[in-house]
């Protein structure tokens, strides 16, 4: 069933597309703009791609998006389904999974999260480096798909070392202030209580998010380099005193949008 679905998507794209995209990048929340940079050949809504769900959230668009960044040939997810929305978790893979069948090698994730760690402010980026997954939901979980990877993929570098280094050199190169650290992956949709985020800053977190750990499960399941970059909306709960709201987060997205395209641009021409 995930398997047929996958070469339906992909079928579909490849009878339509002329573009072999060498890197996917996803955009989370109110980070979109980057799309303008493109010179695009195809767009496709999620609505009308076999397999893809529609977001039902305010934020993210749900389009993909086929193009030349210069002359980098790129696929960009623009908004992302979350498991809090009631899919089941293939179908929140389904996009990176596609994209990885049209043949990418090098995965972009980008995403907005609550910040834990020291001297992070909203509006701030975080390069991530690892992460744990307490969602309690794994893509991999079911039969394996053999075609795709191994029953027991290696998680030991999920976030590759290289295109850490990559993405921290862009992001210097604009002088754009930034943090690493440990993404913790949470079902949502509530925000965390400030006790638990106690727990995740114990634990070694750096800040916390719904989205980004079963797209970076499923691409090391097949094999692809992945990077990903937070940024940091909010203080995580009990840090700020304020009360979170998803307007707030997405607000705060939108305001740093032009630096983040600035260092996602710097980054995908330096691969
Ligand atoms: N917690 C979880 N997810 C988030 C947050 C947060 O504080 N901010 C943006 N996404």
């Amino acid at each position: 069933m995930i398997q047929e679905a996958l070469e339906q998507s992909v079928n579909f794209i490849r009878e339509r597309v002329s573009i072999k995209p060498k890197v996917g990048i996803v955009l989370g929340s109110g980070l979109g703009a980057f799309v303008n940079d493109l010179k695009i050949e195809q767009s496709f809504a999620y609505s009308e791609l076999p397999g893809f769900s529609a977001p039902t959230i305010e934020g993210h668009a749900g389009s993909l998006h086929f193009g030349m960044l210069n002359d980098v040939p790129v696929a960009v997810l623009q908004g992302r389904i979350h498991y809090y929305e009631g899919h089941s978790i293939d179908k929140i893979v389904h996009p990176v999974r596609t994209l990885a069948m049209l043949g990418i090698e090098t995965l972009l994730l980008t995403n907005s999260a609550g910040g834990m760690g020291d001297n992070m402010k909203a509006g701030d980026f975080m390069v991530i480096t690892d992460h744990i997954n307490l969602s309690g939901a794994n893509p991999l979980m079911g039969p394996n798909l053999k075609n795709l990877g191994p029953r027991f993929p290696d998680m030991t570098e999920a976030y590759d070392v290289q295109l850490r280094e990559k993405l921290c050199e862009a992001l210097e190169k604009h002088k754009i202030n930034y943090h690493t650290g440990i993404y913790c992956g949470v079902s949502g949709p509530t925000y965390e209580t400030p006790a638990e985020v106690q727990f995740l800053k114990t634990i070694g977190g750096s800040a916390v998010g719904m989205s980004t750990v079963p797209e970076t499960i499923a691409a090391n399941h097949m094999g692809l380099r992945v990077a990903a970059v937070s940024c940091i909306t909010n203080l995580a709960s009990g840090i700020s005193q304020e009360k979170l709201t998803h307007e707030e987060v997405t607000a705060i997205a939108k305001k740093v949008e032009q630096t983040f395209c600035q260092f996602v641009k710097e980054f995908v021409l330096s691969l």
